[in-house]
């Protein structure tokens, strides 16, 4: 993907120990699209060098406002006049204090102050030391920053250089590229609680094997990610499957469908869209044996015994929150053929506004898939694209909707 295709950024480093982790960030960006214009202060420069970070963006970095390369001699000008963003990363605890003064003696902090407020977004990535981090004249800082327009990463949790534990250390590279992507999507579900399910369900027969499918999660997953991007508050219920949890979703996992209707339940009282893509088991074993079922010598394999699971979808779109509008419900249609007149039937059978169809066995454990959005008025086809592509362009829809 090229999440970043036509953005500028000027990536900012100040000084501390994660400037090892702004060289890989720099990749990361450029790898997604973004140009991206390197300045550096002095205490950066102790940690890495302009050399680096030149072969890394392709770019001459600026160190100093007296910069005689700038024909007008304005780099805080120039420079911050065609970014899209600013981002400091690291941005240091005196960094930030500089900023929130409004000061303004080297060339970042000048260009930080210079740069036009409406249009050129300053998102911080903080790094310090557990203790620094949490004195309160930092925490006082942040939420200064935060309220003069600035955007405040996250900061990570764990070992820090100094040999100390605690929260305080910068985010990682992919971390923080996730955050800058999901930064530039239109915020179209702001204000809105998001529950999605994803994944498969497994259904015990005896304590060592047991009844799955082939779902891998990503489209449920995708969706997730593209909610929470698009500004919602995210809640996950995730069948077993060893995907990474999309930056910002609460996931809350789940084994069987029983397990995944009862999370299901809970999370959709606070929610306002429940978008259910797993591929829920329609039969579990009449009872899970306590031990393994063995063999015997007759040859015969055992006889099992099938119930129905309750179905999710249908039972929270028959919810009080979802018949008085205040649960907007969206399904999925796995199907193997005929999907228009199998995806229509089962939007009407499910009493979903809006059914999305696909072809299961073309799209289980791909990254790609071709949806078709079926509602009381037809059907739309969404043309083959990754699975996030796929998700944002659902998930603007689905504002759309709501939004009505
Ligand atoms: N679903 C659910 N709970 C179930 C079964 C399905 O919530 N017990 C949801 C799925 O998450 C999906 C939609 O219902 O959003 C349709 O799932 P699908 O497996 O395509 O259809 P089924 O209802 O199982 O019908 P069939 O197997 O007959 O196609």
């Amino acid at each position: 993907m090229n999440d970043l295709a036509g953005k500028h950024i000027v990536l900012g480093l100040t000084g501390g120990i994660a400037c090892y982790k702004a060289a890989e960030l720099c990749r990361a960006l450029v790898k997604e699209g973004a140009t991206v214009q390197v300045v550096m202060t002095e205490a950066a420069a102790q940690f890495t060098t302009a050399v680096t970070m030149q072969a890394l963006s392709n770019r001459a970095v600026y160190t100093s406002q007296w910069d005689a390369r700038e024909a007008n001699n304005m780099a805080h000008i120039n420079l911050s006049r065609e970014a899209d963003a600013i981002l400091i990363a690291p941005c240091s605890a005196d960094f930030m204090a500089k900023l929130l003064h409004g000061r303004a003696d080297e060339l970042l902090s000048l260009m930080c102050l210079a740069r036009p407020r409406e249009s050129v977004p300053l998102l911080i990535a903080p790094a310090m030391n557990r203790e620094m981090w949490a004195h309160p004249a930092t925490q006082r800082n942040l939420a200064q920053l935060r309220s003069d327009g600035a955007t405040v990463l996250d900061v990570g949790s764990g070992d820090q250089a100094c040999g100390e534990t605690g929260d305080g250390r910068m985010l990682e590279p992919h971390e923080l590229l996730q955050d800058v992507i999901a930064f530039f999507q239109p915020k179209v579900l702001a204000g809105q609680q998001v529950l999605v399910t994803g994944g498969p369900t497994y259904e015990a027969i005896d304590p060592v094997r047991g009844i799955t499918n082939l779902s891998s999660g990503k489209m449920g997953f995708a969706i997730a990610r593209a909610a929470q991007e698009a500004g919602a508050e995210v809640t996950l219920v995730a069948g077993p499957v060893a995907l990474a949890t999309p930056r910002g979703v609460r996931r809350v996992d789940v084994k069987s469908a029983s397990d995944m209707l009862a999370a299901s339940v809970e999370y959709a009282q606070a929610a306002t869209i429940f978008i259910a893509a797993a591929a829920v088991a329609d039969w579990r074993p009449t009872a899970a044996a306590d031990q393994k079922i063995k063999k015997d010598d007759s040859g015969r394999p055992p006889t099992l015994g099938f119930v129905e699971n309750a179905d999710i979808l249908a039972t929270l779109a028959q919810s009080v929150r979802a018949q008085s509008g205040a649960l907007f419900c969206v399904g999925f249609a796995a199907e193997s053929h005929d999907l228009l007149a199998h995806a229509t039937a089962k939007r009407i059978r499910k009493g979903v506004p809006l059914l999305v169809g696909n072809i299961g066995p073309a799209t289980f454990g791909q990254d790609d898939n071709a949806l078709l959005l079926v509602d009381a008025a037809g059907a739309t086809e969404i043309p083959r694209n990754s699975k996030l592509a796929l998700a944002r362009l659902l998930v603007a829809d689905i504002a759309r909707r709501v939004a009505h």
